[in-house]
């Protein structure tokens, strides 16, 4: 037994020990990354900020505490190892030890369980009766916004005001999903027959990606989701042109080939374009070309994606739930279909 940890390490073949040591240093490196737009330690609002305020002294004292913890634990394995020495005297209970060690834990966990509390009960509250109520309906694998009081129904992108608190209700059709934009709120679970509810605010416009967090099928790694921050102006006049109906393209162009398209193909059955169709299955289209990003965030809106998409859906993003009637769409009608939802501004 004597000095059989160091000989065993020594033999370690050097490969073995290079394998290792890549191993670790990707680990530790991947925590390293400069571009996270997905961080949640640089909160942009200030119900992320709550949030923020109580993991870092949380994440201090814990922290403290594990390097106290391993450094004795190390400590006692390197100088009490076995060297052969005779087996040292048993002792058994030690009153002010225990009491020691059963009280210290205590009073770290009360010192931390009083700003956790505090700010559970902060982060439910209901916000002010001036917050956008913004209504989020998760499906497979893309995120629905039906704005209460305007009507606008959108996809995908949560376009807001800044500096204005949003009441989200949480709803799901199909599966659980998770909502998280992490730079403004926590995250909050989706469930199927039942609601739920978070408040999310920005400070300022600005662009805040995020991710549904909970395992919801083959393309939830899929299902991105954006909230986009406008200043008070903007969003009024991203509402009122959001109210609109989708133009209706002019006479003898592609746009009004893909509108024919559009109807001929059945797509009005499944999406709703204003003024044309109305549908609830698919993401509703009437100012797709307004977005800039689709199918879950995970495409830039442009005619080369797009095409990709309408092509083959299936092999662009597994799973999802878009069926081409008929056989697949021939490239004019693609071409044409694109010219047509171009317009949809
Ligand atoms: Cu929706 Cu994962």
């Amino acid at each position: 037994m004597k000095g059989s940890t160091s000989t065993s390490t020594s033999k370690m073949p050097v490969r073995l020990r290079l394998g290792t040591l890549a191993a670790v240093s990707a680990v530790l490196l991947g925590a390293c990354a400069k571009v996270a737009p997905q961080t949640t330690f640089e909160p942009q609002g200030p119900i992320a900020r709550q949030i923020n305020d109580l993991i870092n002294p949380v994440f201090i004292v814990a922290g403290i505490v594990f390097v106290l913890v391993q450094g004795l634990v190390v400590f006692a394995v390197i100088r009490y190892r076995d060297r052969g020495q005779p087996e040292p005297e048993q002792i058994h209970g030690s009153t002010r030890l225990e009491i020691a060690w059963t009280l210290v834990p205590a009073l770290i966990l009360l010192a931390i369980a009083v700003p956790t509390i505090k700010t559970i009960f902060d982060l439910s509250q209901t916000p002010s009766e001036d917050a956008l109520a913004v209504t989020v309906v998760g499906r497979q694998y893309w995120w629905e916004y039906q704005y209460e009081e305007s009507g606008v129904v959108s996809a995908n992108e949560l376009v807001i005001p800044a500096g204005r608190a949003v009441a989200l209700t949480l709803k799901s059709d199909d599966v659980i999903h998770s909502y998280w934009i992490p730079a403004l709120a926590g995250k909050t679970d989706v469930i199927p027959g039942r609601v739920n509810r978070m408040t999310i605010e920005a400070d300022a416009p600005g662009e805040f990606p995020g991710q549904c967090t909970e395992f919801c099928g083959t393309s939830h790694a899929n299902m991105r989701n954006r909230a986009i921050s406008l200043s008070a102006g903007d969003f009024d006049d991203w509402i009122a042109g959001q109210k609109r109906d989708a133009p209706a393209p002019l006479a003898d162009t592609p746009a009004a080939e893909g509108l024919a398209t559009f109807s001929s193909r059945g797509c009005g059955g499944c999406h709703t374009v204003g003024g044309v169709s109305d549908a609830k299955i698919g993401p509703n289209l009437t100012h797709l070309a307004s977005r800039s990003t689709f199918a879950g965030a995970i495409f830039e809106n442009n005619a080369e994606n797009l095409t990709t998409w309408l092509k083959d859906p299936e092999a662009a993003k597994p799973g999802n739930k878009m069926i081409i009637p008929g056989a697949p769409l021939k490239p004019d009608e693609i071409e044409k279909l694109i010219a047509y939802l171009e317009t949809l501004k």
